[in-house]
């Protein structure tokens, strides 16, 4: 076993004498021809003999509490096969929707919040039951509201400690030029394609779930620990996953019922949640306000900043959106305060999204800074330019790598922007107005635990394993590079297994975390292949070059098959973040551009093209990174211009919980994006050298995107999504 902490920034490990020519590489996909093929297995599809359907029964209103649970009609449907409201292990869950029983506590948090379960032989008995069951509450008067829902000032929930440098008020009393605005985002849904399926069998006291999850490492601990029995008793698979976005990152209350379920029943039982149901029992993003407050001279170098927030959560979680995440590294600037404020509420959770923090942080951060530029009258890239930080300026940490000012540079050249014309709602093209907008982007890097198996088998194929996740972003090819480079094959010669618990514990696919942390725990399992090679060769591990399935020292060529003689070579790896992690300030970055056209009637607005340029330490592979972006960039667009996730004030619904009425981003909104990448290992971010990709794109997006409007129209937009209505008054004469 190789165990490896990041605690200095020397990187003497197998990537240095890579010659594979594999990492890094535009490769495609390599479970792409399953999934285009329909051939690749979801958590839903696999349908074992006895198969039972389990549908969710959700509380009728959000505040109260439950007095009785009747299900005597439901249980008298034929096919019906039980039903669960009286089992103490439904509590579960960690900040998702959780299940509760009859007994116990019996408060209700939120509407759809679950209280019981059909199982069936179909799945439309089970549909038709469930609507049958009775629950009679005691329901009390909600907080729907979170323009009127009660702030508390000084949460004790979320992760995100607040900062307070030197006196706000001071300096904005003091200071030549001060701004002072407020911008809000709506909730947002995660939105991934796959619904949220879970396929849950026992075999004995073992039990197995098939489930659509993130994070199957954790998800095993947290079903153990819903259900009172030993991690080791459980087995979570998840092959491929059809998107995440931050909503399958927990587990969810059904994940838990359906493994009750069938145990009760001793038969396999299958869930797929309604995408209804999945704002009700799968946590959003909450709504925001915002508060930016900037101190500068007239040249606009700062002297205090100031970003504070308020998002929203339910008495049952201890989630709360980081608002200012992203702004806390970004500018300089001696006085800072960046807070999260709460207001509590009777909705459903709110959890991780897309970016949680930075994607909503960095609209309203990115705005107010393009706004002072106009009220400065300097070129909004320069103001940036001009407070950018010689290292962090809220911890005083030096950076791990931080290339903003290039990408600055690199993407004003490629998207033209010394050609754009500063006055507002000035260009025209017919009768559509033409604008285009920038913004930074900056997502904060993570590095976790990771775990991996490499096997170098006797055929001189190379087998991967750990329990990472796929969820669209590649890792099955970035892990097979990894290993290809260090081991001096291509990546077709390597075979990666992922989503089972049964193998090494590695980070999941969250917070970005995903590609770095797993591929370092390749990286050192493969230099455990390497030191036993070297025995083999009679040299140094430094002496060795291994290219095209052959390993060189000393004069000596030798195919690695010949060198494995007949048994498998077994390496074991583990990175963890270390002191690195501690010392340094790390965040991946970047810098968005886009072009929109409004139309000077109606306020439609399309974007025309979007460009950004990236810093993400070593790219791992260049077109699942850049997909990534894309990904992220596209979220910009479509939290910018449509998401947004309704509540009826009056009862804790939301209005438009499905993809008919909640606007995400499709094919027709979107124009070519252009992403390229400025590349500079990041030795102390993991073995690698990879900062976060995923969620990187979002941030900063949406704004660019408001930033381009502007300029278009000369219309500001501090509330999103801009729709028509929020800019037909402000647009000028046609
Ligand atoms: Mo991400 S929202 O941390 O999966």
């Amino acid at each position: 076993m190789t165990e490896q902490a990041i605690d200095t920034a020397e990187r003497p490990g197998g990537l240095k004498r890579a010659v594979q020519g594999q990492l890094g590489a535009p490769l495609p996909r390599i479970e792409g021809p399953l999934k285009v093929t329909g051939t690749a297995n979801y958590a839903f599809e696999d349908a074992p003999a006895n198969v039972a359907y389990l549908v969710v029964v959700g509380a009728p209103v959000g505040a109260g509490t439950i007095i009785a649970i009747d299900a005597t009609a439901a249980e008298g449907v034929p096919g019906v096969l039980t039903v669960i409201h009286d089992d103490p292990r439904m509590m579960a869950g960690e900040g998702n929707s959780r299940a509760m029983p009859s007994q116990g506590s019996r408060q209700i948090f939120h509407v759809g919040q679950p209280v019981a379960a059909i199982v069936a032989d179909s799945l439309a008995v089970a549909r038709e039951a469930a609507a049958l069951v009775r629950v009679d509450v005691d329901a009390r008067a909600g907080r729907y509201d979170f323009a009127d829902a009660p702030v508390d000032e000084t949460p004790a929930i979320g992760f995100l400690p607040s900062v307070t440098k030197g006196d706000l008020d001071l300096a904005m009393r003091d200071a030549a030029v001060t701004f002072d605005a407020t911008y809000s985002t709506p909730a947002h849904f995660p939105a991934a394609l796959e619904p949220h399926a879970t396929l849950a069998w026992w075999d004995g006291d073992e039990l197995t779930v098939r489930t659509s999850n993130q994070v199957i490492g954790a998800a095993r601990g947290t079903i153990a620990t819903a259900l009172g029995i030993d991690a080791a008793k459980v087995r979570v698979l998840a092959p491929f996953v059809g998107g995440g976005f931050g909503g399958k990152t927990g587990v969810g209350a059904e994940v838990v019922l359906a493994a009750i379920a069938a145990q009760r029943l001793g038969r396999p039982v299958k869930v797929a949640l309604p995408r209804r149901d999945t704002a009700y029992l799968v946590h959003h993003r909450s709504e925001t306000r915002q508060r930016i407050r900037i101190a500068c001279d007239h040249d606009g170098h700062i002297s205090a900043i100031a970003h504070e927030g308020v998002a929203y959560q339910n008495d049952d979680s201890g989630f709360l959106e980081p608002i200012p995440f992203g702004s806390i590294p970004l500018y300089s600037g001696d006085t800072r305060v960046f807070r999260t404020a709460l207001a509590r509420v009777d909705l459903p959770p709110t959890g991780a999204v897309r970016a949680p923090g930075e994607a909503i942080g960095t609209f309203a951060i990115e705005c107010a800074m393009d706004e002072l530029a106009e009220q400065l009258g300097i070129d909004t890239i320069e103001l940036r330019r001009r407070n950018e930080p010689a290292c962090d300026p809220t911890s005083s940490k030096p950076f791990s790598t931080r290339r903003l000012l290039d990408c600055y540079a690199e993407g004003a050249r490629r998207f033209g922007w010394p050609d754009r014309v500063p006055d507002p709602g000035t260009t025209r093209d017919g009768e559509w107005l033409i604008g285009i907008g920038m913004a930074a982007a900056l997502r904060g890097n993570f590095t976790v635990e990771a775990a991996a198996n490499v096997r170098l088998e006797p055929s001189g194929r190379v087998t991967v394993e750990t329990d990472m996740t796929d969820i669209g972003t590649g890792t099955y090819t970035i892990l097979a590079q990894t290993a290809g480079e260090v081991l001096g094959v291509t990546a077709d010669q390597v075979d990666v297994r992922i989503g089972d618990t049964n193998y090494p514990k590695s980070a999941g696919s969250g917070g970005s975390f995903g590609a770095g942390s797993a591929c370092a725990a390749v990286l050192l399992a493969c230099e455990d292949v390497l030191a036993e090679l070297a025995l083999r060769m009679n040299a140094a591990p430094e002496e060795l070059v291994l290219r095209d399935g052959c390993v060189t020292a000393g004069g000596r060529e030798v195919p690695l098959a010949e060198l494995a003689r007949g048994e498998p070579i077994e390496g074991r790896g583990k990175s963890s973040p270390g002191q690195q992690a501690k010392r340094t300030s790390q965040a991946s970055h970047g810098a968005h551009f886009c072009e929109v056209a409004v139309n000077g009637v109606t306020g439609e607005v399309r974007v025309r093209r979007m460009l950004g340029v990236f810093d993400v330490g070593r790219v791992l592979n260049q077109k699942t990174a850049a997909n990534q972006i894309i990904g992220g960039m596209v979220w910009g667009i479509s939290y910018a211009l449509g998401e947004a996730a309704v509540v009826d004030t009056r009862n804790g619904r939301f209005v438009n919980p499905d993809f008919g009425e909640y606007h995400v981003a499709v094919n027709a909104d979107v124009p070519q994006i252009d992403v390229h990448f400025i590349e500079e290992i990041d030795d102390a971010a993991n073995q690698v050298g990879a900062k976060g990709v995923g969620e990187l794109g979002i941030s900063g997006a949406g704004a660019a995107v408001i930033n381009a409007i502007h300029n278009a129209t000369g219309v500001r937009v501090r509330d999103v999504p801009a729709t028509l209505d929020t800019l037909l008054a402000g647009l000028p004469p046609v």
